[in-house]
């Protein structure tokens, strides 16, 4: 990666502001000074601001253990926002890989990296995600069948994509989904007749909502878990 775009991904300058500094001297890669922004840096180099070292050039990828309240946004008015409870730098770069409600608990993905969470959220890709359901009434008999084939949702077009349901006790289910149309889970359930009371993300694809994250805690992603999203 170019050193400037390096630089500003883990800094609060700008590119311009990076480009300033290298003319300066302000900048070095392995205790060199570098004046050329274009130079390659990768995760290997230490980059230095001010004497400073930098943190590992490159996309950041995070899991996050969501509590109910925060919304899943880059600003609101009203309620606390997801980032807030990040301590890194530059927050305003990362974004959310796969929204949930303000009312849903559970696994939340936050990176800088664009192109690994269109993986996540495109259809095409179909990644599974996983939710722990408490129900208002005890699921129908035929509840399995119905998602297996998929349910018609309130102003849709189309059917859902198979879904997975898993019966835990008479109104405790896992489900398994691999689209993210709008509340669909809890339109699922309606669908149904039933009323989901809890909803909690328990995976994305193959990466599990650590169970040593307290809510609101979060942790970098692995690197096997950064590249099971394929
Ligand atoms: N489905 C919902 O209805 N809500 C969520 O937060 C996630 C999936």
């Amino acid at each position: 990666m170019r050193l400037d775009k390096a630089v500003s991904q883990v800094t609060d300058l700008s590119r311009a502001d990076v480009k300033r500094a290298a003319r300066q001297e302000r900048i070095t890669v392995n205790g060199v000074a570098v004046t050329d922004p274009s130079v390659k840096v990768s995760d290997a180099d230490e980059v230095c601001l001010d004497g400073e070292v930098l943190g590992a050039a490159g996309p950041r990828y995070f899991m996050l253990n969501k509590p109910l309240g925060y919304v899943c946004a880059t600003k609101d008015g009203e309620h606390p926002i997801v980032l807030d409870l990040l301590d890194e730098p530059n927050l305003q770069k990362l974004h959310i890989a796969g929204r949930l409600d303000i009312d849903t608990t559970g696994l939340v993905l936050i990176t800088d990296d664009g192109q690994w969470s269109h993986r996540i959220a495109s259809p095409r890709h179909q990644c599974a995600k996983t939710y722990y359901a408490h129900l208002a009434e005890p699921i129908a008999d035929d509840a399995v069948e119905k998602f297996e084939k998929g349910v018609w949702l309130n102003h849709e077009k189309t059917r859902t994509k198979p879904a997975r349901l898993e019966i835990l006790y008479r109104n405790e289910v896992r489900i398994t989904i691999t689209e993210g149309r709008y509340h669909q889970v809890k339109r699922m359930f309606a669908a149904l007749g039933n009323k989901v009371l809890e909803l909690h993300r328990e995976s994305i694809g193959e990466i599990q909502l650590d169970e040593l994250l307290s809510e609101g805690d979060y942790r970098p992603l692995t690197p096997e878990e950064i590249a099971s999203i394929g």
